[in-house]
């Protein structure tokens, strides 16, 4: 399946919350690139039935109950929430060429349905927005109703530990052919992420200092104000070393990490995580604090006497030439002082003082902004005014925001918009592979296996007390507003 594009969609949990904020709103910016491609296309060469679509025909399935006039109108409130007020003649478009399937996906009288609406499709690509516990009971159906082969999306976390991992993996191949089985990390469709990329393989001088020699540490912090918000009872079998650290983290991680691609391709970029990642020591027990914010025992649907951690800070180490004895510093959590996420990358002091100096240098820093203003800030020593000649930390800020498109498409595309277009178009760089997945589960391992209460510490702080000890001197960097 990989590099054909797909002949249709198939949305399983087309009426879900992943559905709502991010699927339905993506597939509309999508409709709405193709529509002005199309009337590009015209101008220039009259209406032309046989431009390449974007969004092929959608085959969305949810549980039974909203018929076709609720099913409309939820498309349409997620697209006017997440989008602003939607351009009609993209949405009806849209749902024109969406057939609406309503019943349960594990079972085959659902699945006949949908074979039936993809009527001649053979490269179809499937949406797996399941819950984790139904996700493996689909797959064996699918195969028993024999839909078309084609690619399916996993939503991560992908499995709840190494084995299931495996077992899901396992259950896909049944029906999937390796090089289609697409894992979403939705970090990977984040432009701002792979701006880390293009500072690091794109500016040779960043690239030249990219190792123990120069780098003293590596930050990374995953921080939200906002609690479980009302997901307690999904988040209660989960917990944020599953939700973010084994997945968006540690491919964070990966892209700091990894060395160069071998050559331009998907393949070898996927390769590369994976290998920086097959060098991550397991966390170490004394490595790891782990809390929980005051609270949410409260929230709807979690235990009261849950053990489950809205917090989670970690020191990993890496046996790598390149990275022996840097600390890359880990943290994630809810109900925190701030919601951002940055990669920070402190250089080595340099020795040098200059003879006019009134003070040593400070260390120069990268610091990537994945979250609201992605982009990236290069904190360099610079000469101070007048008398003091410092030198003074300069803070050199890039936001993305301001990047001129190099193209007419119109702008930054949220991830998922690049996740689907990609799966639609037989893309695969930037899905997770399988290696990575079981990289990243046999580091977290012994962060799964606590048993321990979490600290408690109190909504609107930075975690529990000890965290801030992980680090050693200097701390934590705080993230920029
Ligand atoms: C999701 C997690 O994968 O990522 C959520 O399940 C988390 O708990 C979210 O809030 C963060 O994503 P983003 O894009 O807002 O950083």
């Amino acid at each position: 399946m990989p590099n054909a594009s797909a002949d249709a969609l198939v949305l399983f949990g087309a009426t879900g919350d992943l559905a709502r904020r991010k699927l339905w709103p993506a597939l509309y910016r999508l409709s709405l690139s193709e529509l002005s491609e199309l009337s590009e296309l015209s101008e220039l060469s009259g209406p032309s039935e046989s431009s390449e679509r974007r969004v092929p025909p959608v085959v969305a399935v949810g549980l039974p109950g909203p018929g076709r006039a609720g099913f409309e109108k939820f498309v349409a409130a997620a697209v006017h929430d997440m989008c602003g007020p939607p351009d009609g003649t993209v949405l009806r478009r849209l749902l024109a060429r969406t057939c609406f399937v309503e019943g349960d996906t594990t079972r085959r009288g659902t699945l006949e349905e949908v074979a039936g609406a993809l009527r001649s499709a053979v490269r179809p690509v499937y949406f797996l927005g399941v819950p984790p516990p139904r996700a493996i009971a689909t797959i064996s159906t699918m195969g028993a109703v024999r839909l078309p082969q084609g690619a399916v999306l996993v939503e991560k976390p992908f499995g709840n530990d190494l084995d299931s991992a495996r077992r899901l993996n396992a259950s896909l191949l049944k029906v999937f052919s390796a090089g289609s089985v697409l894992r979403i990390d939705h970090y990977l469709g984040k432009e701002a992420v792979e701006n880390l990329l293009a500072f690091r393989f794109c500016n040779p001088f960043l690239e030249s200092v990219w190792d123990r020699r120069t780098i003293s540490r590596v930050q990374i912090t995953h921080c939200e104000v906002r609690g479980v918000d009302g997901r307690g009872a999904l988040y209660e079998g989960i917990g944020a070393v599953r939700d973010v650290v084994q997945s968006h983290l540690l491919q964070l991680v990966g892209m700091v990490a990894m060395e160069r691609p071998a050559d331009g391709t998907a393949e070898a970029f996927r390769e590369r995580i994976a290998d920086a990642l097959a060098g991550v020591r397991p966390v170490a027990p004394g490595h790891l604090v782990r809390g929980q914010y005051a609270g949410y025992r409260a929230e709807a649907g979690v235990a009261a006497d849950s053990t489950v951690e809205t917090f989670a800070a970690l020191r990993l180490d890496i046996d790598a030439e390149r990275w022996r004895g840097v600390p890359f510093l880990l943290r994630s959590g809810k109900g925190l002082a701030s919601t951002a996420i940055e990669v920070v990358v402190d250089f080595v002091p340099t020795e040098h003082r200059l003879w006019f100096a009134r003070r040593e240098p400070g260390p120069a820093r990268v610091r990537f902004r994945i979250g609201g203003h992605g982009g990236a800030v290069l904190t360099l020593n610079a000469r101070g005014p007048g008398a003091d000649p410092g030198p003074v930390p300069v803070d050199l800020p890039l936001d993305l925001a301001d990047v001129p498109a190099a193209d007419a498409s119109g702008g930054a595309w949220e991830a998922y918009t690049h996740l689907l277009s990609d799966a639609l178009q037989g893309r695969t760089g930037r899905f997770v592979s399988m290696r990575t997945v079981e990289e990243s589960w046999r580091v977290v391992a012994p962060a799964l296996e606590v048993r321990e209460a979490p600290l408690e510490y109190p909504p609107g702080s930075w975690g529990p007390r000890k965290a801030a000890d992980l680090p050693g001197g200097g701390g934590w960097c705080v993230p920029l507003p």
